[in-house]
């Protein structure tokens, strides 16, 4: 796309993009295979898109793998997103380091099953060095979770007297976040066609561009995410203003 479009357009290529990967169920239900064969096919397309920002220069790559309120599924489903996840990092962890992407776990590591807080232990020591972009995984996520934590985190510095609460900014709640340092998504990219975000980076999603597209998260292909992000370049941001 560099080549094809030149410098100029090139400076619109996103830093950051968030997509929220919905439709497994709805991919497993149409070919009548239990929703967990949707979400390891699924989990087959993360591969994809990781490759696409590595060639598009998108630094920050942010995906909803399992919020806290997927709990509630049933069981079974629960435990095989558990299961697909593991051997998600198993076989994609090792070679993604070596390419330069860093991954990190947006979500709260409590009530994970130890095998998969073991292999976040595991990521941290042997995370990639050259940090060509950022993978962040949101697992266990809740947006608005976060912003409590980030809340409480604040309430202790206030205790401690290390800051008055009339001085609290927008860059002090930012840096309780787990996206600490990241720029914000200026790209929202939804799946399956649904019109919501889904408690999804609430605090960091205040200015993104939001793309719904109705392809189920299964069939969604690099070319697609370019897609995504071509549109984008032609959209003009504002935040506010004129
Ligand atoms: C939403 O589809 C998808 C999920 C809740 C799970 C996504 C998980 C993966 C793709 C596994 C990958 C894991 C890692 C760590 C990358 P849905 O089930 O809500 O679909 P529906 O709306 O059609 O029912």
């Amino acid at each position: 796309m560099r080549q094809k479009i030149g410098d100029e357009i090139v400076k619109n290529v996103p830093q950051h993009v968030a997509i929220i990967m919905d439709g497994n169920g709805r991919w497993a239900k149409k070919r009548g295979l239990p929703r967990i064969e949707g979400h390891r096919a699924g989990a087959g397309r993360v591969r994809d898109v990781v490759e696409k920002c590595l060639e598009l220069g998108i630094k920050y790559l942010s995906i909803y793998a399992f919020s806290k309120e997927n709990w509630k599924r049933p069981k079974n489903e629960v435990s095989g997103i558990m299961k697909l996840s593991e051997v998600f990092f198993r076989k994609e962890f090792k070679k993604l380091v070596k390419k330069g992407v860093y991954f990190v776990h947006l979500g709260d590591r409590n009530g994970l099953p130890g095998f998969l807080i073991k292999i976040l232990d595991n990521i941290k020591k042997n995370n990639a060095e050259e940090r060509k972009m950022y993978l962040n995984i949101a697992f266990n996520y809740s947006g608005r979770n976060e912003i409590v934590k980030a809340f409480k985190s604040l309430s202790e510095l206030v205790q401690k007297g290390e800051i008055v609460p009339s001085d609290i900014t927008e860059t002090d709640i930012d840096r309780f976040l787990y996206t600490a340092g990241m720029p914000d998504p200026d790209l929202l990219i939804r799946t399956g066609g649904e019109m919501r975000v889904s408690n999804f980076l609430l605090w960091q999603i205040a200015y993104s561009e939001l793309w719904i597209t109705e392809v189920l998260w299964p069939d969604f292909s690099g070319q697609l995410f370019q897609n995504a992000i071509e549109d984008y370049m032609k959209r003009e941001r504002r935040f506010g203003n004129v």
